[in-house]
Formats: C-alpha cells, sequence, structure tokens
C-alpha cells in the first residue's frame, strides 16, 4: 500500500505540559487507522497539529512523500487534510449552505455572492451524506448528530486526502453510526487515509484496519491488522496494565425506599411513568435513543415542566418546580450534553469544580472558603484521576475526557442524597471509567442513590442493582439484578416492529 502520510518523532510542548512527546506513525491511501488512548493521552493534539491548528515543537509530517509545514488549517487544507474535531466549529447562527462554503463562497461577477449556486453545491454535497436536511436550514436548529453530518460534508466538499475523526460518535445514535461508517467505507475505497480516534473498543473493530495506542503523547504500538488484536491487549497497551473486568460489581447493602414518582408526564413522556429508588441503590435506565431517558430525567429535576406527577422524597411529598428546588432537596444531575450545559471554558478547573457547590462553602458572610475549594478540588483531581499540570489550569486546555471529569467532580462536590447521571462515562477512557464506577459504588455505600442513563448496555448491565428498561417513553419493565439479560433488555427496548432483527442489532440501539 502507498504511505500517504507519516510523523516522524512529532513533539508538542504547551506551558507546564507535554502533550506529545515522541510520535512516530505511517498511514497508508485506503486504510483506516483507529487511534487509542487514554484521557489526555495526546489524540486530538496530534490532529490539531495535523490540521495546521497547532505547530509542532519538534518533528516532521510529510504527506504523499513530501516534507510539509503545515503552518495553517489553510495550509493544512490545500495540504489535502480535514478534520472533523471533537467539538465541533459550526457558525450556529449561519445557515448550513454558508457553514459548508465558509471561505470559499462562490461569487458572481459583480462581486456579489451566488446564492443560488451556494444552495446548489450544498445540496449536492448533502445528499451524499444526509438526504434529508434543507441547506437553508440554520445550525443551531440542528441536533447534534446532523451538525457532525454536516461537518463531515464539509470536509468531503474540499476532497481532502486525509480525513480525521476525532471521536465522531459520541453524539450519534446507532442508525447515524451505522450510517457513518458506510461513509468511512466509501471514502476508504476511494483511496482516502482515514485516521479515526475513538474510545468505544467495539468500533475501532468495526470500522478500522489496523489501530496505533498512544500514551502520554507517545505512540507506544501499532497493530497493522485488527484480527492479530483483542480489546483486553490494547486495554493493556492504553493503561499499561490489565483491567479484567471494569465494572468490578459488588453487592452493597440497599436501605429502604427514598425516592418515589407517580404518574409522570411531561414533553417526551406521553403515558404517566411511576418508579421508586431505594437508598444505596443504582438503578439503571436503559432504552434506545429517543425512548424518553434524559426526557424523564429532566422533569424529575425540574429541568422541563411536568404536565402531571407527584415526587415523594423519603416517605413526604416534595414540589420540584425548577432545578433549583431539586438541587435544595439534594438531588443532582449530570446532564448528557455537558459541553455545552457544563464548563466555562476560560476558567480554572478549581474553578469549575466548585462552582455549584461553593455557596454552600462560605466563611462569615460573604467570603468563600478558599482553602475547602483548594481541598476540594485537589481531591477530586487525584480521586478522578484528571489529567492537568496544576488545579489552576484553564478548563478549556484539558483533553475532551477530562474536561467531562471535572463537570463530574462538579456534582459529586455537592452535598446530594440522589444523583442522576445521564450517560456518566461517555467520551471516557476504559481505565478512568473504572474509577468511575468505584466511585458511584462508594457513593452508594455512604447513602446516596444513583439513576444511570446509559446507552450502553454492557454498562448498564455491569453496574445497576435493577434496571428500569424504557421505549416511547414508558417504563416497559424494571428488573433485578438476577434477572438481568442482553436479549431480554432488548426484546424489551425495541419497538416491536423490530424485533425480528433482534440477533443482529447492535447494542446501543437505534
Ligand atoms: N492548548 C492547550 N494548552 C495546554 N495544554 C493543552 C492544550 N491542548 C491540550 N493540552 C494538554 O495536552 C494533553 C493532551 O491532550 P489531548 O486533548 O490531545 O488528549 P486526548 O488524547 O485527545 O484525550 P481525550 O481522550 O480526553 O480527548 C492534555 O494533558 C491536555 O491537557
Ligand atoms: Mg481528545
Amino acid at each position: 500500500m502507498e504511505q500517504v502520510l507519516e510523523f516522524a518523532s512529532v513533539c508538542k510542548s504547551f506551558p507546564g505540559v507535554q502533550a506529545l512527546s515522541d510520535i512516530s506513525m505511517q498511514v497508508c491511501r485506503g486504510e483506516v487507522r483507529g487511534l487509542i488512548g487514554e484521557n489526555g493521552a495526546g489524540k486530538s493534539t496530534l490532529l490539531k497539529v495535523l490540521s495546521g491548528a497547532y505547530q509542532p515543537t519538534s518533528g516532521r509530517i510529510t504527506i504523499a512523500g513530501k516534507e510539509r509545514e503545515i503552518l495553517s488549517t489553510r495550509d493544512g487544507l490545500e495540504a489535502g487534510i480535514a478534520v472533523i474535531y471533537q467539538e465541533l466549529y459550526l457558525v450556529p447562527e449561519m445557515t448550513v449552505a454558508e457553514n459548508l462554503l465558509l471561505g470559499h463562497m462562490p461569487t458572481r461577477r459583480s462581486g456579489l455572492i451566488d446564492v443560488q449556486k451556494m444552495y446548489d453545491t450544498a445540496k449536492a454535497q448533502l445528499t451524499y451524506i444526509l438526504e434529508d436536511i434543507d441547506p437553508n436550514t440554520k445550525i443551531k436548529e440542528l441536533p447534534i448528530a446532523q451538525r457532525q453530518m454536516i461537518e463531515i460534508a464539509k470536509a468531503l466538499l474540499h476532497n481532502a486526502s486525509i480525513i480525521a475523526f476525532d471521536e465522531p460518535t459520541s453524539s450519534l445514535s446507532d442508525k447515524e453510526t451505522q450510517r457513518l461508517f458506510k461513509i468511512i467505507a466509501a471514502l476508504r475505497d476511494e483511496g482516502k487515509a482515514i485516521i479515526y480516534v475513538s474510545h468505544r473498543m467495539e468500533e475501532l473493530f468495526e470500522v478500522c484496519d489496523s489501530v496505533t495506542v498512544f500514551r502520554d503523547g507517545k505512540t507506544i504500538e501499532t497493530f497493522r491488522e485488527m484480527a492479530a488484536v483483542t480489546p483486553d491487549m490494547l486495554v493493556q497497551r492504553m493503561v499499561g496494565r490489565d483491567i479484567k473486568d471494569i465494572y468490578h460489581y459488588y453487592a452493597r447493602p440497599i436501605g429502604e425506599e427514598v425516592l418515589k414518582l407517580e404518574g409522570f408526564t411531561g414533553p417526551g413522556v406521553p403515558t404517566p411513568v411511576s418508579f421508586s429508588a431505594k437508598r444505596g441503590e443504582i438503578l439503571g435506565f436503559f432504552g434506545l435513543v429517543g425512548a424518553g431517558r434524559t426526557e424523564l430525567m429532566k422533569l424529575l429535576f425540574g429541568a422541563e415542566k411536568k404536565h402531571t406527577g407527584r415526587i415523594h422524597l423519603n416517605g413526604k411529598e416534595v414540589v420540584i418546580n425548577a432545578p433549583m428546588d431539586a438541587i435544595e432537596l439534594g438531588i443532582a444531575f449530570l446532564p448528557e450534553d455537558r459541553k455545552n450545559e457544563g464548563i466555562i471554558p476560560i476558567r480554572s478547573v478549581e474553578e469549575n469544580i466548585n462552582l455549584s457547590a461553593r455557596r454552600k462553602h462560605v466563611k462569615g458572610k460573604f467570603f468563600l472558603d478558599v482553602r475547602w475549594e483548594a481541598q476540594n478540588a485537589l481531591e477530586f483531581i487525584k480521586k478522578l484521576s484528571i489529567k492537568t499540570p496544576s488545579k489552576d489550569q484553564l478548563i478549556m486546555n484539558l483533553s475532551g475526557g477530562n474536561q467531562q471529569k471535572v463537570i463530574l467532580a462538579r456534582w459529586l462536590s455537592e452535598k446530594t442524597s440522589i444523583i442522576v447521571m445521564d450517560e456518566p462515562t461517555r467520551g471516557i477512557d476504559v481505565g478512568t471509567k473504572n474509577e468511575i464506577y468505584s466511585l458511584m459504588y462508594k457513593l452508594t455505600e455512604e447513602g446516596k442513590t444513583i439513576l444511570c442513563v446509559s446507552s450502553e448496555l454492557p454498562e448498564i448491565m455491569g453496574i445497576s442493582d435493577r434496571v428500569a428498561v424504557m421505549r416511547d417513553g414508558c417504563i416497559v419493565d424494571i428488573l433485578q439484578r438476577d434477572q438481568l439479560d442482553k436479549e431480554r433488555i432488548l426484546t424489551l427496548a425495541l419497538p416491536d416492529r423490530h424485533k425480528s432483527t433482534i440477533h443482529n442489532s447492535n447494542e446501543r440501539g437505534e
């Protein structure tokens, strides 16, 4: 195979951080190369170096046999490189067509933008990838999944020969993921070189031809054939140790009923839903995307207005009309869309961790308890192994997965009795998942109750004491731990018309 891309001893440092300390790897035409490594291992930084967004501190990049200096993203585009980032870079206020053609607008002889041509080019490009979208739609009106598809359309429009994807499926449904995989396969067949970054092991095996493991800014090993490697081997190379059972579930004492919801309805939850949870319990919520899990949690937390429903907390009826009510009652909610609902980019890790708990730690009347804040931040940096040079680093300089951990730390800093977690380990590496599960068990041993929404069936089965299966905005059944069985859960979760396909259906569902 013809080699089109080579990194030779590429290094990149930031103040106090050696993000890349020795990256060497080669990628060929018609190859899909997976990259895997712990949060902060340097994957996104490498892609930014490739695209021209960052300059390497040292090392060489060779493209199609020529050594290139990629000094800007424009240089990168000209060299045939497109990177679809972990954080999307579309302009929300502009339309799909404007975003696609940004910087390359077709103009009339008068110099004015040729709106019709812009529309047509965009439309033609979109049919390749996402038929049913109007190029005149504003980006902000689209769900994240579709925005991502538009980033891909944009890369294709520039006819890139090297296309890199940074955790592209983290907000896609299974159907959209499958569509993306088809597109990637087609691009490979056209002879493009593709780099694919993901924490989802099963995806690497599905879509990649080869895989390179990163650890601490170094390329540890490249496996040229997926057939020659197992998930355990990858985990071992990534974290430098064996993790046999990442869930390591154990039975813990479960107390009396603490939370009871009765007859809840609201947006996304059309028929009344009731359930209860006990002290020290992890109650999992499984369902396919769109089954109403997040919607139900938002109703509970007061983030959406419920139409009907009553809540009892420790046997007493309580009123939750807004998130503040829920927080006052000791309920915390770790939202699914942490990037948009969570971080304050230009503030430090410490401030981001303490943001919501700090009002309860005030000295005298007005003074923040600076010592408590520093200690709390340091404690969580350690507990969740947040990779940062110090607690004072700006959160925007942390890797994607480490930003997630900071938001998790924020909610865990709150004095709470009930914690709702929506996809708590999305974008988080296996080693840290392991630590997060341990922390969840520990919290329940302290008497907290966890409601955990996840689309990953192995995760839900791995950590829950009971699992509520949702479909079409209803809880169809609640299973005890000893009743948990993959087929049984999927049968409950799938809409009737899909039941016959259960055996070849993917675990994350549609
Ligand atoms: N602009 C920056 N300033 C300072 N440090 C940075 C900057 N960008 C990245 N880093 C640091 O470089 C290291 C590598 O980060 P990178 O984002 O490449 O990790 P990653 O492998 O993509 O992780 P994840 O799986 O969490 O996305 C991290 O320690 C991160 O904090
Ligand atoms: Mg990253």
